[in-house]
């Protein structure tokens, strides 16, 4: 399909709209940003990177019934999805202590939870992504409470899905941040990437950091980090 009017820009995709009305094209940029772009990157290929992992991702999730907005791949850079609406709430699912978490609550790095946390933020540049609760975005609109229940139960799916996934990969899921969107009869669906951009990863036997940490912590060696994940991702389970 022809790329039509730009439709959305962010930090590091494009949408555009398509011939046809239900569907948009997704294109992943090559830039890399943290701490809501004040500090910027990038290096040529990530976004093909990118997209190649989603790619790989998503039709693994739909095949275990996750519905998502995800169509085909259609070039390096570039994906076909379903035209969803948006929510504006940013779910993420924690396995073991990091990043955020951590540092609110004062838990070391690495503490392995008795039971995952689903947490909520508002999807707002402006205001840095602030954490919400379910309440919030009912209350304010964003979404209805089917929606929302909808919304926690795929987010545990996806993990059931993704943990055993890239575990037989030599890679432990620490914590992942997922979009969800609904499509015009209102049905929830997966949107957006995912990808070491959105997800951290560390090494089963290393705990080596394979992920978006290592520029935003200036760990070096983020190239090299994102071509190991495409290949782990995109290599079979290990025996066993
Ligand atoms: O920074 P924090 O610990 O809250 O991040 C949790 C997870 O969500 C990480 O995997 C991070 O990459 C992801 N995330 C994201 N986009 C954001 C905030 C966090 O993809 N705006």
């Amino acid at each position: 399909p022809q790329r039509g009017e730009m439709r959305y820009e962010g930090k590091a995709k494009r949408v555009y709209a398509t011939p046809e009305p239900g569907e948009y094209i997704v294109e992943y940029k090559d830039e890399a940003t943290a701490f809501n772009a004040q500090k910027r990157g990038g290096w040529q290929g990530k976004g093909a990177t990118n997209n190649a992992i989603t790619a790989h991702l998503y039709p693994v999730l739909e095949a275990a019934g996750v519905p998502t907005h995800f169509v085909r791949k259609l070039s390096d850079t570039e994906q076909l999805v379903k035209a969803v609406t948006i929510v504006p709430v940013e779910v993420i699912v924690r396995n073991v202590a990091a990043g955020s978490f951590s540092k609110r609550l004062g838990i070391e790095e690495g503490t392995p939870l008795d039971h995952p946390i689903v947490e909520y933020c508002y999807k707002s540049d402006a205001l840095g992504d602030p954490l919400i609760n379910t309440d919030t975005a009912l209350s304010l609109g964003w979404a209805t409470e089917p929606q929302l229940l909808r919304i926690r139960e795929l987010a545990l799916k996806i993990r059931g899905v993704l943990v055993p996934y890239f575990l037989a990969r030599g890679v432990k899921l620490i914590d992942f941040k997922l979009e969800f969107g609904t499509l015009p009869d209102g049905t929830v669906v997966l949107a957006d990437e995912i990808s070491p951009d959105t997800c951290r990863f560390w090494d089963a036997e290393t705990n080596e950091k394979m992920d978006k940490d290592r520029f935003r912590r200036d760990l070096g060696g983020i190239e090299d980090a994102y071509a190991e994940m495409l290949r782990r991702v995109t290599a079979p389970a290990a025996e066993g």
